[in-house]
C-alpha cells in the first residue's frame, strides 16, 4: 500500500535538493508550477488521502502539510537571496561616481596630407583604378634608367637625392612605381590602371615650398588606343571632383624624359575662380601637376610593345594640392605634428 508519509517525506527532500541548484527567476517560475501551485505535486499528494487507512489518516494529512510548509519556506528564502542578489549586481553596475569630473574627449583629425591622399584615392578607385605600393628605396634602374633617364641625362640634376650607394637611392619620383608595375606584367601585358601614391625625396633646401621629403600620387594607364584625349577627360574629371565642378584645366606643353608628349596641367583658380587673385598670381591658373603619354621608349624598356600599346601617366604633388586647398603657407607645417596647425586646417 502507498505509504503517504513516507511519499511526503521523499517529495519535500527532492523538492529542496532541486530547489538548491537553481539560480535565476525562469527555473524558479519552473519549480513553482512543479510542486507548489495547485496542480503541483505536492497539493496532488492530498489527492491520495483517501486510499490511507482511517488511523494514519491524521499523521498522513500532517506529513502533507509539512512537506508543504517546508518546500514553501524553502521557495521563499530562494526567492528572496536571488532578488537581492539581482538588486545588487544593477547597483553595481549602475553605478555613477559624481565625485569624478566629466572625461574630456577629444577626437583626432587626419593631417590634411593624408585627407588629400585619401580623397584622390576616393577619387580614382571610383574610377577603376587601382592602388600600387612603391618601394621608397630604390635602384637607379628603374628610378632612371627605365623611365627614359640615363646616367648623363641632365635631367638628373634636379633630381639630385639621397644616394645609398652607387645603384640605390631615395627615389625622387614616384614614376618608378610605374616601371614597376609594367615590368611585373610584361610576361603577360595587360591593360594598366594604377596609382601609386608615396613618398619622394630630393636633395632640394627646405624652404616655405619645398622639403627634401614630399608626397606624389603617381598615375598610370595603359591599353590598346589610349590618346591625350584620354588622358585630358580623365583630369579633368579628377579636377572636378577635387577642387570643384566649376574648375577648368589647361595643358601647357613641357618637358618629361618618361613621356612624350609632355604637359603641365593648371587648374581654374579656386579661389578667384579665373579672375587673378594672390594665390594665382594674378594669372587666373594654378599648376597642379606633370602629366604626358608614357613615352614609346618606356614603354618599350618595361616590355609593352609600343606597337600595340600606348598610355599616359601623370604626377601629382600631395603637398602642393594641400596647401593651395588648406591656403597652407609653410610646406614644413606638415611635417611638425604641431597639433593647432591640424586643428586649423583639418576638413574642407
Ligand atoms: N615624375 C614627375 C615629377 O616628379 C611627374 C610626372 C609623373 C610627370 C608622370 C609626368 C608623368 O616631376
Amino acid at each position: 500500500m502507498l505509504d503517504l508519509i513516507e511519499l511526503a517525506g521523499l517529495t519535500s527532500k527532492k523538492a529542496k535538493e532541486e530547489l538548491s541548484l537553481l539560480n535565476d527567476q525562469t527555473g524558479l517560475d519552473a519549480f513553482y508550477a512543479k510542486y507548489l501551485s495547485k496542480k503541483g505535486e505536492i497539493r496532488m499528494l492530498l489527492s491520495h488521502m483517501k486510499e490511507v487507512v482511517a488511523e494514519k489518516k491524521k499523521e498522513a494529512g500532517e506529513a502533507v502539510n509539512k512537506a508543504m510548509g517546508e518546500v514553501s519556506a524553502a521557495y521563499e528564502q530562494k526567492r528572496a537571496k536571488l532578488e537581492t542578489e539581482k538588486l545588487a549586481k544593477r547597483l553595481e553596475e549602475e553605478k555613477i561616481d559624481i565625485t569624478l569630473p566629466g572625461r574630456k574627449l577629444t577626437t583626432g583629425r587626419i593631417n590634411p596630407y593624408y585627407q588629400i591622399i585619401d580623397e584622390v584615392t576616393d577619387i580614382f578607385l571610383e574610377m577603376g583604378y587601382e592602388v600600387v605600393e612603391g618601394r621608397d628605396v630604390e635602384t637607379d634602374h628603374f628610378n632612371f634608367e627605365l623611365l627614359n633617364v640615363p646616367k648623363d641625362h641632365p635631367s638628373r640634376d634636379m633630381q639630385d637625392t639621397f644616394y645609398i650607394s652607387d645603384e640605390l637611392l631615395l627615389r625622387t619620383q614616384t614614376s618608378a612605381a610605374q616601371a614597376h608595375t609594367m615590368c611585373e606584367r610584361s610576361a603577360n601585358p595587360r591593360p594598366i590602371r594604377m596609382i601609386c601614391p608615396g613618398k619622394a625625396y630630393r636633395r632640394d633646401d627646405d624652404d616655405m615650398t619645398h622639403s627634401h621629403q614630399f608626397a606624389q600620387i603617381e598615375g598610370l594607364v595603359v591599353d590598346k588606343n589610349i590618346s591625350i584625349a584620354n588622358l585630358k577627360a580623365t583630369l579633368e574629371l579628377f579636377v572636378k571632383k577635387m577642387f570643384g565642378e566649376k574648375r577648368e584645366i589647361r595643358l601647357r606643353s613641357s618637358y618629361f624624359p618618361f613621356t612624350e608628349p609632355s604637359v603641365e596641367v593648371d587648374v581654374s583658380c579656386f579661389k578667384c575662380g579665373g579672375k587673378g587673385c594672390a594665390t594665382c598670381k594674378d594669372t587666373g591658373w594654378i599648376e597642379i601637376l606633370g602629366a604626358g603619354m608614357v613615352n614609346p621608349k618606356v614603354l618599350q624598356s618595361c616590355g609593352y610593345d609600343p606597337k600595340q600599346w600606348s598610355g599616359f601617366a601623370f604626377g601629382v604633388g600631395v603637398e602642393r594640392v594641400a596647401m593651395l586647398r588648406y591656403g597652407v603657407d609653410d610646406i614644413r607645417r606638415f611635417y611638425t605634428n604641431d597639433t593647432r596647425f591640424l586643428k586649423d586646417y583639418s576638413g574642407k
